[in-house]
């Protein structure tokens, strides 16, 4: 591992030697490609300890944003040279002189991490609908017919009967009258809201988990979001337990967690399943119960990231992505 460190520290030195854009090209797939020393790096990484994982881990980041920077450096050089050269300029080529090699969006950077430790304790992941009907967005999940979420004014309609999701728990019914139980799901998706604000856009991230088994019960539900929070910020997070009202959850509650402005931010809605939901979904509520919480994708990579602006994550601003 550290002979490999070692070798991309002295190979890294070389990139400001590069002249040639096909050559910078294939440093790139060298150094970040899929078989590249990095994908290798990280092969070797997965089998340390857990004491030499974060020494290790903090010197191959710094290493890899130094790589892509210089990359990013000599391809600016190389396109600024090349312009020089040419006098005359053909404008029907394409313009990919500039164009820099990013990395992950901070959004994407979270639900990433959010999946790979739900898949490690066995939750399979399925991909929401955008648009889902009015049966599994609302009327399955136990919302009455005057509900202010049905509204117009809340909710984007593309007919009577079809929207855009508001939740990502309409996967539930659809999921659990097709599977019996054991049941552990993941469902990741975008979900839509006329919400526009500092911490709203009308479009943002949800997560949905939930579990349906013998014996389910509240502590399970507490002892998996605090253990799942506690390894997102990886360190012991304070939270505080508030009861709260959903139409498919009894009991419910949301839980928050204090921001770097040291204010509660609610993250997640949750509660065990409502034994209506289960019927739904034909499954047996005397036999089994379920538990299921929702989380906030934007919230959390805001507090994690200490992000004031919901809106910097949709502003496509590359200075400011890249950092992370
Ligand atoms: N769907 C809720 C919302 O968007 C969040 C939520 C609450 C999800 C309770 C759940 C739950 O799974 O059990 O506000």
């Amino acid at each position: 591992m550290l002979n490999l460190i070692k070798k991309i520290k002295i190979k890294i030195k070389k990139i400001i030697n590069i002249k040639n854009k096909k050559i910078l090209n294939l440093t790139y797939k060298k150094f970040l490609g899929k078989k590249g020393y990095f994908s290798n790096i990280i092969k070797l990484f997965n089998k340390l300890s857990n004491k030499e994982k974060p020494k290790i881990g903090k010197i191959i980041n710094i290493l890899k944003k130094k790589t892509i920077k210089l990359i990013n450096e000599q391809n600016i050089y190389i396109a600024k040279k090349i312009k020089k050269k040419n006098k005359f300029i053909d404008i029907s080529l394409p313009g990919n002189k500039y164009i820099l090699y990013g990395n992950l969006h901070p959004i994407t950077i979270t639900i990433n991490w959010i999946e790979k430790f739900f898949n490690e304790l066995g939750f399979t992941t399925i991909r929401n609908l955008e648009i889902d009907n009015i049966y599994y967005n609302f009327d399955l999940l136990n919302i009455n017919k005057n509900h202010p979420a049905r509204s117009n004014k809340d909710t984007f309609w593309i007919n009577k009967k079809n929207l855009l999701i508001t939740q990502t728990s309409c996967i539930q019914i659809k999921y659990m009258k097709k599977n019996k139980p054991p049941i552990k799901v993941i469902s990741i998706g975008n979900v839509f809201r006329k919400d526009y604000d500092k911490t709203h856009t009308p479009m943002f991230h949800q997560i949905e988990i939930f579990l349906v088994d013998y014996n389910i019960n509240f502590c399970n539900l507490i002892y998996i979001i605090k253990n799942f929070l506690n390894t997102f910020f990886e360190k012991k997070i304070k939270t505080k337990i508030v009861t709260s009202y959903f139409p498919f959850t009894e009991p419910s509650a949301e839980i928050y967690i204090k921001n770097h402005k040291n204010n509660w931010i609610e993250i997640i809605g949750c509660g065990l399943i409502h034994p209506k939901i289960l019927k739904n979904s034909n499954i047996n509520s005397n036999l089994f119960s379920g538990l299921a919480f929702g989380i906030g994708v934007e919230r959390l990579t805001m507090i994690k990231y200490k992000i004031c602006n919901i809106k910097m994550l949709y502003e496509n601003n590359i200075k400011w992505l890249n950092q992370f």
